[in-house]
């Protein structure tokens, strides 16, 4: 073997029993750098005839070429082995329980939130949305409460400062406007619910300037009270985790709808203290409803000669009261560590119809 090819064998073997990057490097250094042994060699080629250095030349330029990629290549191995390595170092066991968060509880009116929209998104409902602020025209006029209407009167409205034109907008008194809103963007079949805040110039235990209700629409072509108690009475089955329920209904009045119902729901309250569901002698008062008024579909743009619909109104905050068992309203909004402790729940207490709601 020449002395220029023992050169070769003996760099390669060197790289190859290179075990990390600085010891490549040495290789490297130690064959390619400035006082490289082939360097070295390279530099001979200067002192030699023009017939040697045809000769030479080929032959240390092959050597150079060879050690540089067979460097190369050992330095990718490295590399995917360091990562390897890492890999190995830093896997997560992703069957370890996790931890709950200690801090930091789920309010119980989101809580209550995600049930309810859990609940309705399970019989085919979507979730609408609508601004706080709302028109007076949405709020009241295209719900069939016009400027004059005594029922204005019954909603206590918080009224915004004057446009230049004159109108004011309002804190919306009820989640009934999106259905305003909903009626006038989307074609029928509708059936959302939406749920949210809402305000009205009120306050003792049982009654928050600011609460929450939550809407429900339905609009179709034979849509009906029979659909309507169905839908009321699923919707508590599940809500309160109860196999049957009782719902009786009571002719009533709301501009919006006709015919107006409300809907009560048989409980027993027998034990001081104590509320339960689908037995005893009492009736809870759960909320409005009714056949949408055809001059609301009108007003909103729908066909009231071809369709026909349903929608009612709960009160969220009275619906968390009620399922956990909280007397008063007020602390819901007071921010007290101590209540929200107390009341809160866990950010992996997810609600879900197949999971259970509530555990
Ligand atoms: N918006 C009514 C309220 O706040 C509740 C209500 C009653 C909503 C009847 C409805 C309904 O959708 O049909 O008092």
């Amino acid at each position: 073997m020449s002395a220029l090819q023992s050169l070769e064998t003996e760099i390669l073997a060197a790289i190859g029993a290179a075990a990390d990057e600085s010891a490549l490097d040495a290789v490297r250094v130690a064959a390619l750098g400035k006082k490289g042994s082939i360097s070295d060699l390279l530099k001979t080629l200067g002192g030699m005839t023009a017939a040697e250095r045809k000769e030479n030349g080929p032959l240390f330029n092959g050597v150079r070429d060879r050690v540089s990629e067979a460097i190369a290549q050992r330095k990718r191995a490295l590399a995917d082995l360091a990562l390897d390595a890492r890999l190995n170092l830093e896997r997560v066991d992703v069957t370890l329980p996790a931890r709950p968060l200690a801090q930091g509880t789920v309010h119980p009116i989101s809580q209550v939130l995600d049930e309810v929209t859990a609940i309705f998104a399970d019989l085919g409902f979507a979730v609408a949305e609508g601004p706080d602020v709302e028109y007076d025209d949405y709020n009241f006029t295209k719900l069939n409460i016009p400027p004059d209407h005594p029922a204005r009167q019954m909603h206590d409205t918080f009224y915004l400062a004057p446009q230049a034109d004159g109108a004011r907008h309002v804190l919306r008194t009820h989640t009934s406007p999106v259905q305003v809103r909903t009626m006038l963007t989307q074609k029928p079949p509708i059936r959302v619910i939406a749920p949210g805040r809402t305000y009205r110039v009120d306050n003792d235990a049982t009654h928050s300037p600011m609460f929450h209700q939550i809407e429900a629409l339905v609009i179709d072509e034979n849509t009906h009270l029979g659909h309507l108690k169905w839908v009321v009475e699923e919707f508590c089955k599940a809500f309160f985790e109860i196999e049957s329920v009782e719902l009786r209904g009571r002719p009533s009045f709301f501009p919006f709808t006709e015919p107006s119902v409300e809907w009560d729901l048989r409980c027993d309250r027998s034990v001081a203290g104590r509320i339960e569901f689908g037995r005893g002698n009492d009736w809870l008062e759960l909320g409005g409803s009714g056949m949408v008024h055809p001059n609301v579909l009108a007003m909103c743009g729908v066909d009231a000669s071809r369709y026909q619909g349903f929608a009612f109104g709960l009160g969220l905050d009275r619906l968390a009261m009620l399922k956990y068992g909280a007397p008063d309203l007020r602390p819901f909004f007071d921010g007290d560590l101590r209540w929200l402790k107390h009341f809160g729940f866990t950010a992996f207490d997810v609600p879900t119809l197949d999971a259970g709601l509530s555990r």
